[in-house]
This record gives C-alpha cells, sequence and structure tokens, in this order.
C-alpha cells in the first residue's frame, strides 16, 4: 500500500505523475498527469473533477458554484453514487458514498504512462443499515479515463442489494446542439413526468427541455456528438444495465444553490450503473465491478 501527504510527487522521471495537494475547501485532492492527459481527484467522494486531454477542452463539467466541504456533494465530474440512487426516505440524495472522504489505498504510474488510483470507502455509521462490505474504486487515467467501483458483500450469510451509478457530467458547446446515440428502442422512467415508462424511438436524442429518465436493461455504449466542441464521446461499460439521462435547464437550475443558472448551457450527464429495476444483489462473498471507460474523438 502506497499512501500520500500534501506536496508528495512520484519519482521524478517517470511518465505518470501524482501530486498531493489540498484543493478547494482544503479538500485533499490528487492531481496526475500522464503523457496524453491530466485529471483530478478529490479523496472527498473519491470523486474525479477534471479530465482533459493535452489537446482537447475538459471532459469533464464542474460548476462555478459547487460547494467544496464536508458532508456536501461536489457538482459536477463524476459523483460515486452508492449504495442507493435517488431519494430515499429519510436519507440522502443518492447515497452517502459521495459525501464521504474515501482512504488512498493506492497509485501506480504504470510503464505504459498511465496512472492507477485505488481508494476504499471507510467504515461510517450511514453503512450500518446493510451487510458489511467494501467498496473500492479504481480510477485509471491514461488516454481516455477509465473507472471501475468494486463492490464485495462481506456477510456469511445475508444477500447485500444495492444500487450504484458512475454520474459523469460531460462538458459540451452548447446542449441543445449535441446528439446523443445509442438509446434508441429502450424503454426508459420518465422523472420529469412521475416515472412513467416511456420508449425510446428516437435515433438520436436532442435536448431541448427538462431531460431526467432512467434508461433500463441496456448494456450498451452511449455516444454524445458535440458539432461546437468538435468532438465525440464515448461512454463503455460493463457489470452495467441502467443509463440515466440528466440535464436541469431553466427552471431546475435556478433551484439549485449549488449550479449557475445558465450552467444547464453547457452539460449534460449520462450516468452508467445499476438503478430502479436493475439494482444488484449480492450474494454472500460475492463481489460486483461496474466499469466505465470515457474516451473522445476528434470530429474531421
Ligand atoms: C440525477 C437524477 O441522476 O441526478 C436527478 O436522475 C437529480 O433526478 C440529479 O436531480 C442531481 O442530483 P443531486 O442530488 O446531485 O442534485
Amino acid at each position: 500500500m502506497t499512501t500520500g501527504k500534501p506536496g508528495q510527487t512520484t519519482k521524478p522521471g517517470a511518465l505518470g505523475r501524482v501530486t498531493f495537494l489540498d484543493g478547494r475547501g482544503e479538500l485533499p485532492l490528487l492531481e496526475i498527469s500522464t503523457p496524453w492527459s491530466t485529471a483530478e481527484i478529490y479523496l472527498h467522494g473519491a470523486q474525479v473533477t477534471h479530465f482533459k486531454k493535452h489537446d482537447e477542452p475538459p471532459l469533464l463539467f464542474l460548476s462555478q458554484c459547487s460547494r467544496f466541504a464536508d458532508g456536501q456533494p461536489i457538482r459536477g465530474g463524476i459523483p460515486v453514487v452508492f449504495p442507493w440512487f435517488g431519494q430515499r426516505e429519510g436519507l440522502g440524495q443518492h447515497g452517502f458514498a459521495r459525501v464521504k472522504a474515501w482512504d488512498l489505498k493506492e497509485f501506480a504510474p504504470a510503464p505504459d504512462g498511465s496512472v492507477s488510483v485505488r481508494l476504499r470507502l471507510p467504515a461510517c455509521p450511514e453503512a450500518a443499515g446493510f451487510p458489511p462490505f467494501t467498496a473500492d474504486y479504481l480510477v485509471t487515467v491514461s488516454q481516455s479515463l477509465t473507472l471501475q467501483l468494486i463492490i464485495t458483500n462481506q456477510s456469511k450469510d445475508a444477500e447485500f442489494t444495492f444500487e450504484n451509478c458512475l454520474h459523469s457530467y460531460f462538458e459540451v458547446g452548447d446542449v441543445t446542439a449535441i446528439s446523443l446515440s445509442g438509446l434508441k428502442g429502450l424503454n426508459y422512467l420518465d422523472k420529469v413526468a412521475h416515472f412513467v415508462e416511456e420508449t425510446e424511438t428516437r435515433d438520436a436524442l436532442r435536448i431541448a427541455s427538462e431531460v431526467d429518465r432512467i434508461y433500463l436493461n441496456t448494456t450498451g455504449t452511449v455516444e454524445i456528438l458535440d458539432p461546437r466542441l468538435g468532438r465525440r464521446i464515448r461512454v463503455e461499460k460493463q457489470g452495467s444495465a441502467s443509463t440515466v439521462v440528466w440535464n436541469p435547464w431553466i427552471a431546475k437550475s435556478r433551484h439549485l444553490t449549488d449550479f449557475g443558472d445558465e450552467e444547464y448551457e453547457r452539460m449534460i450527464c449520462v450516468e452508467s450503473g445499476n438503478v430502479a429495476s436493475n439494482s444488484v444483489s449480492l450474494a454472500p462473498g460475492a463481489t460486483s465491478t461496474l466499469t466505465v471507460k470515457l474516451s473522445t474523438e476528434t470530429l474531421k
């Protein structure tokens, strides 16, 4: 196991580099650079807040109004939603993993220039209502960004049922100009219309109003075509049966205190996980891995 302190860096001369800093709100931050890209990960929520290929705009949207404080979620990047998604009576939205300071277990700059960081959710009182489990998060930074959320049920006799979701916020040039493909033919729960179930009929989804949809029973790749930024974002996944698409649009943006009134124009969430009827039930001793690979391609 390797641990680090603010100001410490990996060996000079290594191709990939990890620097430990105090980030915003004095929350511990890992700054990563590779031959192709830079990234930032807060231990708070194990949240990746930045990924950028050297010759491209940032991949991830991060709100100018985000809070960076204990107990508060960061608005943007990739919140880790676990062990539940959405509202749960008497409990905070989207689980507690995104508001806990995760432990850094290991970081490994590899000979090929990539850098991997492994984090673990610490024991916390909120987990007491669940069977014992471990939650590890492996982030690999290279030409692309790969995220793995690894949940193991440590109970000897109880099943562990949970939801998970890597809630990626993507930076886009103009949300009304993008199109999302890979969702045609899927059933979705429309949260904007009281969870009514609908079927996606369009080859390409365009955004022109508030969108909050849970696409069910889908393991497929989603692509975001962004003509304004001249790129295609690819969201590939394994161990995920749901995709959530969210943009708060005008009225909801005004209600979110940690989100700018006009920021909805520059972002789209395409989230990969297992939510609602796709929740995961893990047998005692079993492990589930949710893997998401985010990559980009410049449009010719
Ligand atoms: C999405 C949900 O995943 O997250 C939306 O489908 C929700 O309903 C959004 O509004 C943001 O949630 P929060 O808790 O980060 O404001």
